[in-house]
């Protein structure tokens, strides 16, 4: 089988240096990489790291091997183009149609999925003119990754970074795996929350619980290389931050209750994917618990945590919204989860077996999705990622 043939598209800023480790990462993994940096990236990172690592001569212009009319050909023949970094003015360019240079022309000939990774000071990311050239390339089809935040060039800090280039690489991935030039959740905004929550007993015991939060992490990638904005709600989860997602930190049930909440406002769906404990200790000890010598130790008191599935379930502040739950069984799986699906009142049910050796902590998983509409849509034993597409396909379908 031919390679994926994937367009490296690198545009003018620091971040150009991130774009080797990209590169890398698509041609160990069997990529064909084609690189295409701007005359103004080639400041930051030059030709020839470019052409070593890619193994293919590098041009910035139209101008060279004319007779193999460049300008079309690399963007008519690409799988994939991804644009890391994307400068505002590239964005720019790329929302006007211009093409004055090699990059320019490719994506203007380019009929594939094309992906764009901005880095940039945050004063010009927020810029009501680059807002509106992400808003055009979105409703274009384009997959524009929210930047990250954190430490800028010199002493800035904000919103603006590139992502981890193994995070940028993920959304590639998923989005080549896929094929398709539109992206479904684009326009969308999804919810997610991940991992599990933490109830402290003092300041150094909590009730906790087994999940890794890697199956929220799957669901938050696939979704942000769908085209939607997504705001991902972590409980306690040690996962690496995915690339162009909003990502908030909890740490108890009732943390992650308003968070989801204030997200839920104006979400299109909702994916509740954490673990969320049921009871909390009734009293924190504002000091460490100690053994006392001859004494058992006090009981501890638990009380009900609020329910966030059921509760965002009855009071739908979005009419259309979508609303997903998890549950975890042990015994009489189906059975105990259409039961659950009721009680709850969310549209999408994920049941999935546990055990000692199952699912917590693993990479792969196995579940039936059930629908309120009596539907039901087995998901093979695979990677948390394929269930997280069937999840999507299921929101997807029920926002129309
Ligand atoms: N959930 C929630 N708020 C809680 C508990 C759970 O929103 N306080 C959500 C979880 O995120 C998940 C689903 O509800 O989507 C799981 O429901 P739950 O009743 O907790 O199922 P199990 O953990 O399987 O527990 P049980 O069988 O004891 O009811």
């Amino acid at each position: 089988m031919d390679k994926p043939k994937v367009v490296l598209g690198v545009s003018g800023g620091i971040a150009a240096y991130k774009a080797c480790e990209l590169l890398r990462r698509l041609t160990e993994s069997g990529h064909e990489v084609r690189v295409v940096p701007t005359a103004s990236a080639l400041h930051f990172v030059g030709a020839a790291t470019w052409s070593a690592l890619s193994g293919h001569p590098v041009s910035t212009e139209v101008w060279d091997d004319v007779h193999e009319v460049p300008h079309v050909r690399t963007g008519q023949h690409a799988d994939l183009v991804v644009v890391a970094p994307a400068t505002a003015d590239m964005l720019a360019k790329a929302a006007h149609g211009l093409a004055d240079d090699l990059l320019t022309n490719t994506l203007l000939t380019a009929r594939c999925p094309v992906v764009f990774a901005p880095a940039m000071h945050t004063e010009m990311w927020e810029h009501p003119a680059t807002r509106d050239n992400v808003a055009t390339l979105r409703a274009r089809g384009a997959v524009v990754i929210e930047p990250a935040v954190g430490r800028l060039t010199g002493v800035d800090t904000g919103k603006g970074r590139l992502p981890d280039p193994g995070e940028i690489f993920e959304v590639c991935r998923r989005v080549l795996a896929r094929g398709v030039t539109v992206p479904d959740l684009r326009g969308r905004h999804v919810v997610i929350s991940a991992g599990g929550t933490r109830e402290p007993l003092d300041p150094v015991r909590f009730l906790g619980n087994r999940s890794s939060g890697k199956q929220g992490y799957a669901l938050a990638r696939t979704a942000a290389a769908r085209g939607a904005r997504v705001t991902l709600i972590a409980a306690n989860s040690a996962l690496p931050d995915p690339a162009g997602v909003d990502l908030v930190s909890v740490g108890t049930a009732v943390e992650l209750r308003e968070a989801v909440l204030r997200a839920a406002a104006d979400a299109d769906a909702v994916v509740m994917a954490a673990a969320v404990a049921d009871f909390r200790p009734a009293a924190y000890a504002a000091g460490k618990i100690k053994k006392k010598d001859g004494q058992e130790p006090e009981p501890v008191t638990l009380v009900r945590n609020p329910d966030i599935l059921a509760e965002i379930s009855g009071d739908r502040v979005r009419s259309g919204q979508v609303i997903v739950g998890f549950a975890a069984e042990t015994d009489d799986v189906l059975a105990n989860g259409r039961a659950k699906l009721k009680r709850k009142g969310c549209d999408l049910l994920v049941v999935n077996e546990v055990g000692e050796h199952k699912t917590f902590g693993r990479d792969e998983s196995e579940a039936v999705v059930l629908g309120a509409d009596g539907s039901e849509t087995p998901v093979a034993y695979g990677p948390k990622e394929t269930l997280a597409e069937t999840v999507w396909d299921l929101v997807a379908e029920r926002l129309g």
